[in-house]
């Protein structure tokens, strides 16, 4: 076993890990992320396309038709340095993607994450470590840059304040206080919601079985928060990139409260200024108007506006 000196950690390449899916699998995940059935261009297959949040879901799936060991899936990082961690303690604190392609409808053979961590932190209430994840194809071409943060809660190193980051996602900007959002969108996620975004390869025991949420203290199943991050892309996409998929170019959110399957979430967007490429930036923050919570906050997103038609 290797000392513990989260040092050594930054910048540690992971294996390679396989990755494939099917047009199904892309349909599927959009009505895990709660696409209606008026939402033509998410689930009817004809004049369509993939939704560009969908390689969050690899990391979970890797190239599995059928449902995997979830505890195998997280079975935690190779990484030297990081003491061992408790996977019933890890919460997902933060995730983005940075769109450079769209991704094809079936993948085929060959694809696969590359994954490195970028930083390390420590406090009294434990560890976070981020981590930059690349999806690429056969030929090595790069179709979408992710940054994700876990904070293993209760975890230990040396017990004093550490922090350090090589790379990472652009920082959110400050929601304006001087005015009212442009765009409110209200959806509202169905009571079978987990039950089906866990079709699309997170298989964690605590979205579908109520007695691991009520051991928790969560008072049963909490909806993945990857589903809820879809509910606020797709309010993303619908108010300022005119629902059309290729208009959502980076998506970032932090993670701060649980949303339950059947809760109602309301979406407040403010479009802040141009962003990179001819997009616009937004900041968003998403609020469960069940538990009264926001549950997405420090919201960015770069989107291609899509002027809506006046006819
Ligand atoms: C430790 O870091 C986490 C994640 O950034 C944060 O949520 C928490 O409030 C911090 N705790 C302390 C005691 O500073």
């Amino acid at each position: 076993m290797s000392q513990i000196n989260l040092e050594k950690a930054i910048g540690h390449q992971e294996a390679d890990f396989p990755v494939a899916w099917l047009k199904r699998d892309l349909l599927l995940y959009a009505v895990g992320i709660g696409a209606k059935a008026t939402d033509q261009t998410l689930v009817n297959d004809k004049d369509w396309a993939p939704f560009p949040t969908y390689p969050v879901v690899l990391q979970f799936k890797g190239e599995d038709q059928d449902i995997n060991d979830f505890r195998k899936r997280v079975g935690g990082s190779t990484a030297p340095g990081l003491p061992k961690f408790d996977p019933n303690r890890g919460v997902h604190g933060t995730q983005s993607i940075e769109i450079l392609k769209p991704i094809p409808e079936v993948s085929g053979p060959g694809w696969k994450l590359k994954k490195r961590i970028v930083g390390v932190s420590e406090n009294k209430s434990g560890i976070v470590v981020e981590a930059e994840t690349l999806l690429v194809d056969a030929h090595g071409t790069v179709y979408a840059k992710l940054y994700g943060s876990s904070f293993n809660l209760g975890a230990k190193a040396t017990g004093t304040k550490f922090a350090k980051r090589i790379a990472g996602p652009p920082p959110a900007k400050d929601i304006p206080k001087d005015r009212a959002p442009d765009h409110v969108v209200r959806d509202r996620t169905s009571p079978e919601q987990a039950a089906v975004y866990r079709l699309s390869g997170d298989y964690n025991a605590l979205h579908i079985d109520p007695k691991i949420g009520q051991a928790t203290g969560f008072g049963g199943v909490i909806l993945h928060g990857l589903s809820t991050f879809g509910f606020a892309a797709r309010a993303v996409l619908s108010a300022v990139g005119g629902g059309r998929p290729d208009s959502l170019r980076y998506f970032a959110v932090r993670f701060s409260s649980p949303v339950k399957p059947g809760d109602a979430l309301e979406t407040s967007i403010w479009e802040i200024g141009p962003g990179p490429i001819g997009t616009v930036e937004v900041a968003f923050v998403m609020k469960n108007l069940d538990s009264g919570k926001v549950c997405l906050s420090h919201g960015v997103a770069f989107v291609k506006k899509v002027e809506k038609s006046k006819l």
